[in-house]
């Protein structure tokens, strides 16, 4: 019995993709995938490996017990103090590593520019308005907003 080219064509056709398939798909997935379910198992290890960019509030007032008194009673008392320092592991390891200024003088419109979808209540301020260029150190201290800078 003989084949009849037009079928044999697709066969060998059907073969030829089935191949591109096969060595596209070698090529493409990871290695690690599938290791420990439907995602790269190596994925584990890079995240686990990475290093603690925050140490959390309890670390931070171990050491800053003046701040803490500070804001203890202030609206701000809730706010962990990496919210507004950024990421601080490393100073809280080692206090010789700086933790960093913050520098924006205007840093606290992060949370209260004033913005319509916020809840009412929330403080906010027109920033212009408020205090044009002035730092927002100058008359509220960080800590203790409702007062002045302490020092
Ligand atoms: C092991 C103790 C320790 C821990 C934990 C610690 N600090 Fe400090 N920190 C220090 C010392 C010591 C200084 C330098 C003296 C000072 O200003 O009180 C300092 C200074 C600072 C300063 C002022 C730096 C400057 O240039 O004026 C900031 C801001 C600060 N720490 C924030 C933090 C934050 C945020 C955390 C938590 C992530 C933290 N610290 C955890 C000991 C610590
Ligand atoms: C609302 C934002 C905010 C929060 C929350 C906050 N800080 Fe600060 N902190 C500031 C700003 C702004 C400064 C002044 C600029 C600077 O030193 O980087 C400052 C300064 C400091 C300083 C050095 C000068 C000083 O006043 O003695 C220390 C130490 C400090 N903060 C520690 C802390 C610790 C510890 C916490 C958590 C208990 C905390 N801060 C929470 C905004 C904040
Ligand atoms: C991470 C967000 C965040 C940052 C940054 C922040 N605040 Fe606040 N602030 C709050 C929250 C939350 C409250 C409390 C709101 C409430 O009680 O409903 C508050 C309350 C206040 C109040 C009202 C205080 C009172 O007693 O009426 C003032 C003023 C204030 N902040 C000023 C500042 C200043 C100045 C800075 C910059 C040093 C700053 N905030 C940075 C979140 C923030
Ligand atoms: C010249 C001094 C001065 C400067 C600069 C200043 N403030 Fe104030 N701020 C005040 C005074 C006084 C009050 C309390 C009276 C009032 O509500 O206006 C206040 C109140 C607030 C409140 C509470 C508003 C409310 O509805 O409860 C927030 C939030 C605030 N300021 C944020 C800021 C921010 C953010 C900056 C920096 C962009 C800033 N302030 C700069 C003097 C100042």
């Amino acid at each position: 019995m003989k084949i009849p080219p037009q079928i044999s064509r697709l066969l060998l056709l059907t073969v030829v993709i089935v191949l591109l398939f096969m060595s596209a798909k070698t090529i493409l997935v990871p290695v690690s995938f599938g290791q420990y379910g439907w995602y790269r198992g190596q994925a584990l290890k890079e995240n686990s490996s990475s290093g603690i960019a925050f140490a959390g509030h309890e670390a931070c007032e171990e050491c800053h017990s003046d701040i803490v008194k500070r804001k203890a009673g202030a609206r701000h008392k809730g706010l962990n103090c990496e919210a507004c320092h950024e990421a601080n592991a490393a100073h809280a390891e080692d206090p010789n590593v700086s933790p960093g200024k913050i520098t924006n003088p205007q840093f606290c419109l992060r949370c209260h520019v004033k913005d319509f979808a916020k809840p009412e209540k929330f403080p906010q301020v027109d920033a212009h308005e408020h205090a044009g260029k002035d730092a927002c150190g100058t008359c509220h201290d960080p800590h203790r907003p409702s007062e002045s800078p302490a020092k």
